[in-house]
């Protein structure tokens, strides 16, 4: 008769289960499950974790899973609210060769947003807000600069929602993709984005509010750039004149990624400005070589 796997009392629950999944054949998810059991065991004995809590935590990840939707990402705000993403972004994305900063890639990502021509606008349709002009260059860690590299952006309205959260908006509103010219240069028009709160309906919401933290993200665009060879950059530019910009509830603001969004007083020359004078924001981006590769996206 197999004994092995009777446990004799508390003490030996840990070692128990590593022997059962000792035979893994994957080492990776062998090492990777291990660890995980390892520090959970030792979160359970370390916090004294009582049974009314463990059923707290089971929720807390049934409903992050039961309120995921082709809209909306509960389990992707949950990590980025917990700093777990920032946390994968930054030790899988350090800066050692001149590379720019890598940021979460937050819920609000959609694939197959629209191609647009440089110096298009993203804004659908007509949106209050101030007019922002972003340009930049794309290039690689030699300095060279990047034809044809995709540079795709998404960002929020005036007012802090995306597009799939308003129904104000036409559908891919404030989203586009942008192919770099021969000189690695791309451009696109759109509205200042105000910062928002993430979605607060739901299970992250809930801790939140028992953690007495505010929801809010500083204002920024998020950005996708892309070339053939290179590692797929996903980050994000903050605005350096917005509040919450030390306190983004998902930890996604590095020193590298705070932007100079300048303001240019009305009446400048040739800007239909509607009298609040219009903004700029110009931004490089360098990528290191590597698998050219993209996430699946967090909604459709
Ligand atoms: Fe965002």
């Amino acid at each position: 008769m197999n004994t092995a796997n009777i446990i004799d009392g508390e003490a030996s629950v840990t070692a128990v289960a590593h022997a059962a999944m000792a035979r893994t054949p994957d080492p990776r998810l062998r090492r990777l499950v291990a660890a995980f059991v390892d520090h959970m065991h030792a979160l359970i004995r370390e916090v004294d974790l009582t049974e009314a809590e463990f059923e707290t935590v089971l929720k807390f990840v049934t409903d992050i899973g039961q309120q995921t939707n082709d809209v909306h990402n509960e389990v992707v705000l949950a990590a980025d609210v917990l700093g777990i993403s920032t946390l994968v972004a930054l030790r899988n994305n350090p800066q050692n060769q001149g590379q720019s900063a890598a940021a979460l890639l937050g819920p609000f990502w959609r694939a197959a947003s629209p191609l647009c021509a440089n110096g298009e606008s993203i804004a659908r349709c007509d949106m209050p807000g101030t007019t922002m002009e972003v340009s930049g260059q794309v290039r690689g860690v030699d300095g060279a600069p990047l034809a044809g590299a995709k540079v795709d952006v998404w960002q929020a309205s005036p007012v802090g929602l995306y597009e799939n959260q308003d129904e104000q908006q036409p559908s891919m509103n404030l989203r586009g993709y942008f192919i770099t010219g021969p000189d690695g240069r791309y451009s696109f028009r759109t509205v200042r984005p105000a910062g928002y709160p993430v979605p607060t309906h739901g299970a992250v919401g809930v801790l939140l509010r028992l953690q007495e933290r505010h929801c809010m993200r500083p204002a920024h665009v998020h950005f996708m750039v892309s070339h053939p060879g290179c590692k797929t950059l996903i980050t994000q530019v903050f605005a350096d004149d917005c509040e919450h910009l030390g306190s983004d509830v998902s930890f996604g603001v590095t020193k590298p990624l705070v932007g100079q969004f300048v303001h240019h007083a009305p009446g400048g020359k040739d800007k239909a400005d509607g009298g609040s004078g219009y903004y700029t924001l110009n931004y490089d981006f360098v990528l290191e070589q590597g698998a050219s590769c993209f996430p699946e996206a967090p909604i459709k």
